[in-house]
């Protein structure tokens, strides 16, 4: 207790991490969110830095680290925005996702050692994100919990502070984003912006939200490098993320049909909850519903419950293990 209190003296203050595809979010103890960017690393310059450039790194893909490297730069500089005195490094509960190799999990804790951090703990994603998203995790039934990010999937049945299931799937708001890109290439050869692609998705959303007639006007860069625009009908969207959304939708479902006949009655009367960019898709939770016939919520913040949940954890671990990073 005395040491853990010379700590709090001589040490920057404990973080959360929560290291997504798309993007990071730091919390540092007793002082909130300091960073809530995307996970990209410029480098164009000879030094490398994070922020939103043309020419730029994306170090992690499909919710796993990539580039150590690049990973490890980002973090230091947003870990800087944690510094006090610097005579001890932080200690930092980072977020691991889940059916991840051992290797992608190596790779993950090398680049937070990287970053500077005196010590790390690894936590269960989908545990922080349940945590964050309001679910009560002691208790003694089955609760199910799906985060859909940008690069990952994760499906995962929590039970008495245990995942008890987790199941992780390289799909996610990402892929949806590719489709509309591949389709609107393929029919008017055009190039089309990450941010463009994902203002269709979000007018599509899921199932039937808009009518196949419709029309969307879109903006995208022909082979002389000029604007171009055209139109695509809702229909000619729904064909390019239909076949993402329905394989999401399966995996969800097929954790559903293969959990014991216990399990499978507990998450029937406690639900299912989404957290995740991709659970604020419109229609989604109702596809989702209608697949598994199980109540579906959305978490009330879905793109923080994860960072809200690990900084929950944060607080209340501080005297448990931490994994000394070596530095
Ligand atoms: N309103 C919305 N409708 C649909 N998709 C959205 C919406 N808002 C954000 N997204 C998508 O959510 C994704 C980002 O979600 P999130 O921040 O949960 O991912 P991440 O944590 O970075 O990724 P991962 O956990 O897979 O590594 C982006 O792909 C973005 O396009
Ligand atoms: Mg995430």
């Amino acid at each position: 207790m005395r040491l853990e209190n010379l700590r709090k003296i001589l040490a920057d203050p404990d973080v959360a991490i929560d290291l997504g595809t798309a993007n990071t979010r730091l919390y540092v103890l007793d002082r909130g969110i300091v960073a809530d960017e995307p996970t990209i690393v410029r480098t164009r310059s000879e030094q490398p830095v994070p922020g939103q450039a043309d020419d730029f790194v994306a170090p992690l893909k499909g919710g796993v680290v990539r580039d150590v490297d690049a990973t490890a730069y980002l973090l230091r500089q947003m870990l800087k925005r944690a510094r006090r005195f610097g005579l001890i490094g932080s200690r930092a509960l980072v977020c691991a996702p889940s059916g991840v190799t051992s290797g992608e999990r190596a790779n993950l804790l090398e680049a937070v050692r990287r970053s500077g951090v005196a010590a790390v703990k690894l936590v269960p994603e989908p545990l922080a994100s349940a945590v964050g998203a309001g679910l009560d995790i002691s208790l003694p039934y089955a609760q199910l919990i799906v985060d859909i990010g940008d690069g990952l999937t994760d499906v995962a049945v929590i039970r008495s502070h245990r995942l008890i299931l987790a199941r992780g799937m390289r799909s996610a708001c990402g892929d949806l984003r590719s489709a509309v890109q591949r389709t609107v290439a393929r029919r008017s050869n055009l190039f089309l912006h990450q941010r463009e692609a994902e203002r269709l998705v979000q007018e599509s959303g899921a199932g039937t939200v808009m009518k196949a007639d419709q029309c969307l006007p879109v903006l995208g860069i022909d082979r002389q490098g000029c604007e171009m625009s055209v139109e695509l009908s809702g229909q000619e969207i729904s064909d390019a993320v239909n076949p993402v959304i329905a394989e999401i939708v399966k995996v969800i479902r097929e954790a559903v049909l293969g959990l014991p006949p216990d399990l499978s009655v507990e998450v029937m009367e406690s639900g299912i909850c989404l957290t995740g960019g991709g659970a604020c898709l419109r229609g989604i939770d109702s596809l989702i519903a209608s697949a598994t016939s199980i109540d579906v919520k959305v978490a009330a913040d879905p793109l923080h419950a994860t960072i809200n949940g690990a900084s929950q954890m944060l607080a209340a671990s501080a005297q448990g293990f931490w994994e000394p990073s070596g530095l």
